[in-house]
């Protein structure tokens, strides 16, 4: 099983990017599960515009981005809270992907991150407009990395101790439900009714 962890801060050394490792390193222990990451600091891409659908050349990478998303079954989606909001990269690519494969009724728990007490936003926002075309699923769990920097360091010493094992655990519990969804919702894919070329857009 293979489980794509999706970061959606602009920065290029974010936390976002750290939380996306210690949950990617958890998932990695597990037998049977493999991890792959996007990290859209590091790897930006180009704002949606039409050229999308007729292979312009700033669109080139797409094909073999399209085919690491089509490899996986599930994800986890990391967003640091800016100004209230999703990142602008985020929402862009959740533009770029509406076929079968891709997001496709694939399971995802949504990871929000704040260096306060933030966060909540992101997670109403996630779950209310970023999956109708592309039709992931979100999961009924989510998690907050609250007070990022004192959390999921390296270094253990940067650690808050009481915080990072709350994160630590409930993040557990988490992928471990994210492992059964994604397992679960293969037969859904295999059913046969999921009809995109009837229904291309979700009402
Ligand atoms: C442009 C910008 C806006 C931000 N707005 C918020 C916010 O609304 N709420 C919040 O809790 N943190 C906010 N932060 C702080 C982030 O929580 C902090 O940068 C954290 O490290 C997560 O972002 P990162 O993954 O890019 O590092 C903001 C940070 C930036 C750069």
């Amino acid at each position: 099983m293979k489980i794509g962890i999706i970061t959606g801060s602009h920065r290029k050394d974010s936390q976002s990017a750290k939380v996306g490792r210690f949950l990617s390193t958890q998932l990695d222990a597990k037998d049977g599960v493999a991890t792959w990451m996007l990290d859209l600091g590091r790897s930006p891409l180009p704002l949606w515009d039409e050229d999308l659908w007729n292979q312009g050349p700033q669109w080139s990478a797409l094909p073999e981005l399209k085919a690491a998303l089509d490899d996986c079954d599930g994800f986890v989606v990391i967003a640091p809270e800016w100004h209230g909001m999703v990142p602008a990269a985020l929402k862009n690519f959740f533009l770029l992907w509406a076929a079968t494969g891709e997001l496709s009724h694939k399971p995802a728990l949504p990871c929000a991150v704040s260096a306060g007490d933030g966060g909540a936003y992101v997670i109403s926002e996630l779950r209310m407009s970023s999956y109708k075309n592309n039709r992931l699923c979100w999961l009924p769990e989510q998690l907050i990395a609250r007070q990022v920097k004192s959390i999921c360091n390296d270094d253990t010493a940067e650690n808050d101790a009481a915080l990072h094992n709350t994160f630590a655990t409930r993040s557990r519990y988490a992928l471990d439900l994210l492992l059964a969804y994604s397992e679960a919702l293969t037969a859904v894919r295999d059913s046969g009714l999921i009809d995109h070329d009837t229904f291309m857009n979700g009402m």
